[in-house]
């Protein structure tokens, strides 16, 4: 339908503003595409030292991903749209994250936009998913492996949850994606070099 494809790319365009430059401008601080990880997004701002940015841009990336697909639900129901238009919104904010079209289609990892998107597509899956990231981030302290961890075990509690179904899918395709972008995480992290959270200051390569 026309309004599931105007939703579509209001998600995507939504999902492209990225809350790591927002922040770093709002609060002065250099382009986290300059320093670290060179990633947009909460982990690599808080690598600029300024808790209060790292929180905004975690805060403002999940929240983008949260009014996506909670607009998603709520017109679907009231226009009667197709049962796949939350699924579809889902995959439009997240990819917009991860290929934003303001950026030259170089965006973040998608942790924080998939948290928000994970907890309007149900509260309990989200905060499964979130409980899953909060317990590697605690123990292990690295905020990559957490969300690593976090993104294997959303599809299978949403699996558990609704077995076969579209915004199954759509899960499946999103924690794939971000996992895929993890890539350099994985290898640092094999490697024994990935930096912990909080930890000391380290060049990543
Ligand atoms: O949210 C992204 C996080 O999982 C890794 O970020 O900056 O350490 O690559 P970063």
């Amino acid at each position: 339908s026309l309004l599931t494809a105007l939703g579509v790319l209001a998600a995507y365009l939504l999902g492209s503003i990225s809350f790591a430059l927002v922040a770093s401008r709002l609060f002065g601080l250099a382009d986290p595409r300059s320093y670290g990880s060179k990633n947009p997004g909460a982990t690599n701002v808080l690598r600029s030292g300024h808790k209060g940015a790292a929180i905004f841009t975690l805060l403002g990336d999940a929240a983008k991903g949260w009014l996506a697909v909670f607009l998603a639900s709520h017109y679907s129901r009231q226009y009667g749209l197709p049962d796949y238009t939350p699924g579809l919104v889902a995959l439009a904010v997240f990819f917009g994250h991860l290929y934003p079209i303001f950026l030259g289609f170089k965006g973040g990892k998608g942790v924080a936009t998939a948290a928000g998107v994970l907890l309007a597509i149900n509260v309990w899956l989200g905060l499964a998913t979130l409980g899953t990231w909060l317990f590697i981030a605690l123990t292990l302290r690295y905020s990559s492996l957490a969300a690593l961890v976090a993104a294997a075990a959303a599809p299978v509690f949403a699996v558990l949850a609704w077995g076969k179904d579209g915004i199954v899918l759509a899960i499946g395709i999103i924690s794939m994606a971000l996992i895929g972008k993890h890539w350099q995480n994985l290898q640092r992290l094999m490697a024994g070099s990935e930096p912990k959270i909080g930890g000391k200051k380290e060049a990543l390569a």
